[in-house]
């Protein structure tokens, strides 16, 4: 427990007070472009940062392909040829996978980013929810205050991995999401509306919950964070609390779907009954630490609207 105390007395609400703050992607010198790397860039936070941060900035983005971050040697070359100002590491292996392979999810989840944080001039990092046992049902959202107790691999590793990171470079940003959505990533939650939308059945978990995040706020928070924030641990995620099936039902509503075909398509589960290789914390939103983040279902209305899943695109797409 005392690894666990040590990040939280680290980290705790008082850290970075007399901490310099530092501006890698200033705002304040619009004409100076910064050099990124960002590495796991085919994922889906990878992709948006990408996709965001190229517009203003000189992004050289790494898939696995182009980079295994577990090799330290590959990451030094890299770096010595990319010349970063700034790494920003989205790679990961996901929840189950590192229940299946516990020493695939560390070299990943803590040697990796140890590697590109031992090689990064200054290096952003991305962390979980997970990282909580979840286990007191309604209490208030976690704060990076709040003492980590995973309870499955993903969350053990990634906390090791935040560790590793702080330990070796003091010029980090750690920010903690949780249940990302977004194109591109075939999750639950990103394609929920799609499927109800074309009449499939959806298994929609009821007894776990969380703050959900769109990948675009998660982005946007991203970069004011490094643009203007101090070093030190984050938590970004969109406002208010729900269960997956919440979610769809949210989504079901948004996409004008009656609510007699809702209640057909939308199959109620409970975690235990999904069977899953890996424990999932059953509580574990977490509270915005730079400012609150608009409310989850205004994000997911957005999310809806922008992939064109409503009314409108669907009439849009019969053109
Ligand atoms: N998605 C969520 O709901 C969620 C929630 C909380 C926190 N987060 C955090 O957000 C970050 C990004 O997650 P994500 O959802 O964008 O993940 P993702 O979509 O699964 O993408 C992860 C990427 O990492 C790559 N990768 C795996 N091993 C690698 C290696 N050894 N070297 C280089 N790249 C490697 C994968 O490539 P291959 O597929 O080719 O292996 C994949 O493209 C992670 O730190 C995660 O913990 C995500």
């Amino acid at each position: 427990m005392a690894f666990h105390r040590s990040l939280a007395d680290n980290l705790g609400a008082d850290y970075g007070r007399n901490q310099r703050i530092h501006r890698p992607l200033s705002n304040t010198q619009p004409a100076q472009q910064v050099k990124i790397v960002i590495t796991g860039a085919n994922g889906l936070v990878g992709k948006a940062l990408s996709n965001a941060l190229e517009a203003q900035h000189d992004v050289a983005s790494f898939g696995h392909r182009d980079l295994d971050i577990t090799d330290g040697n590959a990451v030094r070359c890299a770096f010595e040829n990319a010349q970063p100002d700034v790494v920003i590491n989205c790679a990961v292996v996901q929840v189950d996978a590192c229940e299946l392979d516990p020493k695939l999810a560390e070299a990943v989840n803590v040697a990796g980013p140890r590697n590109l944080a031992l090689a990064a001039p200054r290096f952003v990092h991305f962390s979980t929810n997970y990282v909580f046992d979840g286990e007191q049902l309604d209490r208030p959202p976690y704060t990076i205050s709040d003492e980590p107790r995973p309870i499955n691999v993903y969350g053990r590793t990634k906390l090791q991995g935040e560790h590793a990171v702080i330990e070796v470079n003091p010029q980090f940003f750690i920010i903690r999401t949780a249940w990302v959505y977004g194109p591109g990533k075939p999750s639950f939650l990103a394609a929920v509306p799609a499927n109800l939308r074309e009449g499939k059945p959806v298994k929609a978990i009821t007894d776990a919950y969380s703050t959900t995040t769109y990948v675009n706020d998660l982005v946007a928070q991203t970069i004011e964070i490094i643009e203007g924030a101090e070093y030190g641990l984050y938590h970004v995620a969109n406002s208010g609390v729900s269960s997956y099936y919440d979610f769809a039902l949210e989504a079901a509503r948004l996409i004008g779907l009656p609510e007699s075909e809702a209640d057909r398509l939308i199959v109620k589960v409970t975690e235990s009954e999904m069977n899953r290789p890996a424990r999932r914390p059953r509580w574990t939103p977490l509270e915005s630490t730079l400012k609150p983040m608009r409310l989850w279902k205004a994000a997911l209305a957005e999310y809806i609207a922008d992939e064109g899943f409503t009314e409108e695109g669907r009439e849009e797409e019969k053109k």
